[in-house]
This record gives C-alpha cells, sequence and structure tokens, in this order.
C-alpha cells in the first residue's frame, strides 16, 4: 500500500516538505527538518495538556470515546466485567493473553503470597495524623516500599520486574485497608490467604473479632466488577505520570506513588470523591435543576461528568449503574442515587451538556456503590488505586521495553524576559512589588 504523507510548505522558506503518516500520526520530530536556516533551532508542537499528542504505541488498551468502546488487550470491557476475576484482567493486561487455568492458579497463588507488608511499612503506618487522607498516606507508602525493595531499581531485569508487580498487586489491598482502619482507630488486620483477592481485602478492612471473616459473596464480585473497570485506560494522568517517571528509570514502587499522587487530584480520580460532595451538597432531588443551572452559568463543574476521550457514555458507568442494583440489593438503597439519576437525566436532556458531548464517567456511580458498602468519600479514591496499579505496571513494563522510548522530557515555548543586566540587592530599592 503506498505510504500516506502530508505536505507542508513553509512560507517563510518557500521550502516543500513530505511527512509519513503512521497510524494517523506524523512524527514530531520529523518536523525539526522545517527550518527558517542554520541556526534555526527547527519547528516543533505546541500541545499543552497533550490534546492531540501521541506519547507512545500501545498495545494494552484500546478506547473509542465516539462509539463508547473501551478494550483491554482486544477484549471488550463488557465481556471481561460478565465472565474474568480481577486477579485474571491483571495478568491479561500486564502479560497480553489471558491465563491458562495453570497460569491463573499459579499468579493467583503468587499473588496471594505477596500481601503481607513488612512490620516497619506497618509502624510507618500508624505514624500518620489520625485524620490523615488516605490517599496521601497510599502516596507515602508506596514511595516507602521502595526501601524496603531496593533491589526493584533494576528495572531492566525481566525476572526482577516481575517480583515487584506481584508485590505491588498483593500489597495494594492490604495498604487500602490499612488506611481505613487507621482512620477509625482500628487496629489492623492481617491478610488471610484462604480468601480470595476481594474477599481478603474485604477481611482487612471489616473483621472485627469473628475467628475467620465471611465476606458477603454480592459485595465481593462487585468489587472485583469494580476493579475490572478501573483496572487500565490508556494515556490518562495517572498514567502518564507512571510512564515519565518510570522513564527516568525509577524504581516501580516510586513510579506508582508518583501515579498515585496525580490519580489524587479531584479532575481525575479524586472525582469519585468530589461527586459524593456534589450529592451531599445538592441534598434531595427537587433541587437538581437549581444546581445544574448553577454549573451552565459557570459556576463549578458536575463532577463525575465529562471526559477528555469519550464524547459518548463511558461504558464503565453502565456497567456499574447495573452493579450498583446488585449491591444495593444488599445494603439497602443508597438516597444518593435517586439524586444522581435525576441529575443524569436533566444534564442527558439539557443542550448545555449536548453540545459539549457530556455524559456520566465512571466516577460518577462508583461512589454511590462504595458509601453503600460502608467507605466513606476519603477512601474512594484509594479504591480506584488498588486495581489502577495492574494498568500503570502494563503500561510501565510496556514503557520500559519499548526500545522507542527515552527518558521523558517536553519542550517549552519559552515566553520569559531575554537576558538582562544583574541588578545588586542594594540596588534594588525597598518597594515591594507583589
Ligand atoms: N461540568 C460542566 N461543564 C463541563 C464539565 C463538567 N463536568 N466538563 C467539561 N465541561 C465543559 C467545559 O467547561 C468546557 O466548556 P466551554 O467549551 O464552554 O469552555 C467544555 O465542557 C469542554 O471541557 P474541557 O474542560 O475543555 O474538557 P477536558 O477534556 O479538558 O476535561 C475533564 C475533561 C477534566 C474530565 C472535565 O470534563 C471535568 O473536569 N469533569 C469533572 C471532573 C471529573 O468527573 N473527572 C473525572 C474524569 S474520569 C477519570 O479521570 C477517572
Amino acid at each position: 500500500m503506498k505510504q500516506r504523507t502530508v505536505k507542508i510548505v513553509d512560507d517563510a522558506t518557500d521550502l516543500n516538505y513530505s511527512l509519513p503518516v503512521e497510524n494517523g500520526t506524523v512524527r514530531a520530530m520529523d518536523l525539526r527538518q522545517i527550518k527558517t536556516g542554520p541556526d534555526d533551532f527547527g519547528l516543533m508542537t505546541y500541545d499543552p495538556a497533550f490534546m492531540n499528542t501521541a506519547s507512545c504505541r500501545s498495545a494494552i488498551t484500546f478506547i473509542d470515546g465516539d462509539r463508547g468502546i473501551l478494550q483491554y488487550r482486544g477484549y471488550p470491557i463488557e465481556v471481561l466485567a460478565e465472565h474474568c476475576s480481577y486477579l485474571e484482567v491483571a495478568y491479561l493486561l500486564i502479560f497480553g493473553e489471558l491465563p491458562t487455568q495453570a497460569e491463573l492458579k499459579n499468579w493467583v497463588y503468587d499473588i496471594t503470597h505477596h500481601t503481607m507488608l513488612h512490620e516497619t511499612t506497618k509502624s510507618f503506618m500508624e505514624g500518620f495524623r489520625y485524620n490523615a487522607h488516605p490517599m496521601g498516606m497510599l502516596v507515602s507508602t508506596l514511595a516507602a516500599l521502595s526501601t524496603i525493595y531496593p533491589e526493584s531499581k533494576h528495572v531492566f531485569d525481566a525476572a526482577n520486574r516481575r517480583h515487584q508487580i506481584l508485590r505491588l498487586i498483593g500489597k495494594m489491598p492490604t495498604i487500602a485497608a490499612y488506611t481505613y482502619r487507621h482512620g477509625l482507630g482500628l487496629p489492623y488486620v492481617y491478610p488471610d490467604n484462604d480468601l480470595s483477592y476481594t474477599e481478603n481485602f474485604m477481611n482487612m478492612l471489616w473483621k472485627m473479632v469473628e475467628p475467620k471473616y465471611q465476606a458477603n459473596p454480592v459485595l465481593a464480585r462487585a468489587l472485583d466488577i469494580l476493579f475490572i473497570l478501573h483496572a487500565d485506560h490508556e494515556q490518562n494522568c495517572s498514567t502518564n505520570t507512571m510512564r515519565c517517571v518510570g522513564s527516568a528509570q525509577t524504581d516501580p514502587f516510586l513510579s506508582s506513588a508518583a501515579a498515585a499522587a496525580a490519580l489524587a487530584g479531584p479532575l481525575h480520580g479524586g472525582a469519585n470523591e468530589a461527586v459524593l460532595v456534589m450529592l451531599d451538597e445538592i441534598g434531595s432531588k427537587d433541587k437538581v435543576p437549581a444546581y445544574v443551572k448553577k454549573i451552565k452559568e459557570g459556576h463549578g463543574k458536575l463532577m463525575g461528568f465529562g471526559h477528555r476521550v469519550y464524547k459518548n457514555y463511558d461504558p464503565r458507568a453502565k456497567i456499574i449503574k447495573w452493579t450498583a442494583e446488585q449491591v444495593f440489593e444488599v445494603t439497602g438503597r443508597n438516597v444518593r442515587l435517586d439524586i444522581a439519576l435525576e441529575l443524569e437525566r436533566i444534564a442527558l436532556q439539557d443542550e448545555y451538556f449536548i453540545q459539549r458531548k457530556l455524559y456520566p464517567n465512571v466516577d460518577f456511580y462508583s461512589g454511590i456503590i462504595y458509601q453503600a458498602m460502608g467507605f466513606k468519600p476519603e477512601l474512594f479514591t484509594v479504591l480506584f488505586a488498588i486495581p489502577r496499579v495492574a494498568g500503570w505496571l502494563a503500561q510501565w513494563q510496556e514503557m520500559i521495553t519499548d526500545p522507542e522510548q527515552k527518558i521523558s522530557r517536553p519542550r517549552q515555548v519559552y515566553i520569559g524576559e531575554n537576558t538582562r543586566d544583574f541588578v545588586p540587592l542594594a540596588e534594588r530599592g525597598t518597594a515591594v512589588r507583589r
């Protein structure tokens, strides 16, 4: 097939350039040849917030934002959510194929045997203030793990990488549960290897004095489905952070801490917490129209609405809505669901939201489920981070093994002062300028 090219004419020089197009992209470095003279650096692209820049070639997650499609390694999210466990999906993301029965057995065994935290890590977490935000605790503890496993810096050793991946996936629920119990002043609960990944998480969260924790199977499955839905989402803010920090050959614990820090922001994973705050602020169904009006007048955003990539219904939000019904049969209906449904109904009919293609995203309903399960909003983003670590690690490993990748380092358009004469402090006067 003929190679597609785009032609560029530089009207500064009248020179013609022909740039090859591959996978719908031109290489930004190909623009560098476009110069006004030998001293010119060459043309760059300016793309704040990476609105139109592909930073990598990836075979992990596919999103078609216009059609509302999400696939991991070619499998539709709906199929995976219906038929798989979270650990099966984590395997798929990291190794590229669904595991065979034997592979899954070994994988589950290995993860289950990497759930415990070093006792000093437990003491480290005890040092946080009683009301510390769980995301702050998670970010710091992930970074602290780097001091326990210094060998994790050998990022080009495949066996070593696999070991750290087991540790990270295994320990995330343990850290998350510790952050929860710390806030409540409850003693920490050690992992129980007889239980599944989500059952054990529930055990570490909610076990009191009973000798053996019995997880409710509906809630355990609902958590598993939520984990599958949150496991990866291609080059989002936290994943991009994971790749960026990892590109400096930083170990995966520190890179994951950085990614978790990105996830904590209210425009990213922190949105699920913000949705609950918003629903409480609205208070009742009848106040929804007034709230939507306020948003349209430019006072804030409808949290849990809108997405950089989805310009259609987020497929994850559909599955979460269905999962919510299952959960509420066990926990009782969360009253906020009615406010959320009304908000969605009104927004989806409103010209402002239609024009801007703003639909509910994954965070819109997840918080309502989490709250019905008994979690406080502060923990919601930690619940998001537990499964997302599989996506971060899959993307990190892909980046580390990609010969085209180097240290991540964007360019800038400098808009500051030209070279200036230095004025000594004594000659700068005493005025306060800002
Ligand atoms: N409520 C009201 N208006 C919105 C919303 C919203 N939630 N989201 C976007 N808009 C408006 C913007 O004001 C803008 O309007 P304008 O064209 O009149 O200026 C237009 O829609 C386009 O929005 P952008 O901000 O340019 O879209 P961007 O892709 O930069 O932002 C984002 C995406 C951050 C998700 C945004 O929609 C938002 O802030 N949503 C609320 C927070 C949220 O739910 N985040 C979770 C995202 S999913 C995740 O990270 C897991």
